[in-house]
């Protein structure tokens, strides 16, 4: 049974009655472009075909009930009484509270949820499951559906309910994609654009099914070195910085510790090369394109130091592939997975190829998934 078709039948069974609305909220595998978005730079992400599903019905009070096919757990709350906890349920109540702090009055509403987005990995599991709630409560509650606002909501929740402090490239993903498209993002403006993928192409996701602890301190570590590099460059974000200007200060070699120089260079440099990679795109150079991707690896290795040894190792054996015109790491890093674009027709083949060479070289057992652009968080027409 389809996933969607799970959720609807658990629904009815739980519920004794038919949904009003159906949610689907896409993860996001980002093709370019990593840790820019909170240096207001350029992304390049694309929703996935994995997403989080929700059949809910509104209610006549204030309460919402929501049940887990997954955990097999149902969490239920009271809008006028959000208490924080922990767990999944944590990014509903997050994505409630911004929205009633922002003035929307909400309804209650009960639910069944489900999703194959794989957790932990760096497919944006957690922003799937803010847009499918903030999907939810528009359902119920009326409220408008502006893609780039309600991703702000769930940044907010992430940040300041959660307590990750994520930039918004995941949520924007989740929300404004554009089935087979990429999105082209400037996080300063949150003006975007849908890019059509080159022809003959499919993204491979590759999970070196590593995870590691602590990323949110490493990641917040980055965010600091990024930030001092702003302040010593006199602007308000890496993004102002441009490659000429960067080299011009670089030469003195002075006024920021070795690590910064680093961290700076490689955003400055991403942010070309995002832009380069759109370009490349519309011009359907996969070969170019793929050229991006490597040097985007390179440079999250060896300057923003994110990847791990797993990474490395996948990423160099989808790289060694006839079929792969690149591949990098994708997502925060650290562990989880890398993205290859890779020839249409001998994606399957490829990705068994991955994980036979990464097995080899690792012991490790990765999982590969061929990706297609899907829609971001929209409501599904109940037949
Ligand atoms: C995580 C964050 C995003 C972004 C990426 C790195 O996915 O949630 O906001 O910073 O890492 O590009």
């Amino acid at each position: 049974m389809s996933l969607p078709h799970s959720v609807l039948q658990a629904f009815e069974q739980q519920f004794h009655t038919f949904p009003s609305c159906l949610v689907r909220a896409p993860g996001r595998v980002n093709l370019i472009g990593e840790h820019t978005d909170y240096n207001e730079g350029f992304v390049l992400p694309m929703a996935i075909d994995r997403a989080i599903w929700v059949a809910l019905w509104p209610r006549e009070d204030r309460r919402v009930r929501l049940h887990s096919l997954e955990y097999d757990q149902t969490v239920e709350f009271d809008l006028d009484d959000l208490r924080k906890g922990s767990g999944w349920a944590e990014y509903v109540k997050g994505v409630a509270y911004v929205l009633q702090t922002q003035g929307y009055a909400l309804r209650g509403w009960d639910g069944t949820l489900s999703g194959d987005v794989p957790k932990g990995a760096g497919l944006s599991s957690s922003a799937a499951l803010e847009l499918a709630a903030a999907r939810a409560f528009a359902c119920v509650s009326d409220l408008p559906w502006q893609p780039a606002h309600m991703a702000q909501i769930g940044q907010r929740a992430e940040n300041e309910w959660v307590g990750v402090q994520c930039g918004i490239m995941d949520q924007m993903a989740s929300a404004a994609c554009l089935e087979g498209h990429a999105l082209f993002l400037d996080c300063r403006s949150l003006d975007y654009e849908h890019v059509p993928l080159p022809e003959g192409v499919a993204i491979v996701v590759l999970d070196t099914s590593t995870r590691r602890g602590l990323v949110s301190s490493a990641y917040n570590e980055r965010r600091k070195q990024c930030e001092t590099a702003a302040r010593f460059f006199g602007v308000k974000a890496l993004r102002d910085v441009s490659v000429e200007a960067f080299e011009e200060k670089r030469k003195t070699k002075k006024g920021l510790e070795e690590v910064a120089w680093k961290r700076a260079w490689h955003i400055v440099s991403e942010n070309k090369r995002v832009l380069e990679a759109v370009r490349a795109m519309r011009a359907n150079d996969p070969a170019r394109l793929g050229a991006l991707f490597d040097a985007s690896h390179a440079s999250l290795r060896d300057d923003f130091e994110v990847t791990n040894i797993a990474l490395d190792q996948i990423v160099e054996a989808a790289q060694a592939q006839p079929a792969c015109y690149g591949a990098r790491m994708t997502g925060a890093g650290f562990g989880g997975c890398a993205v290859a674009l890779v020839k249409q027709e001998e994606a399957e083949a490829f990705g068994e190829a991955v994980l036979a060479a990464y097995r080899h070289k690792s012991g490790l057992e990765a999982r590969a998934y061929v990706c297609r652009p899907s829609t971001g968080a929209s409501l599904v027409p109940l037949s």
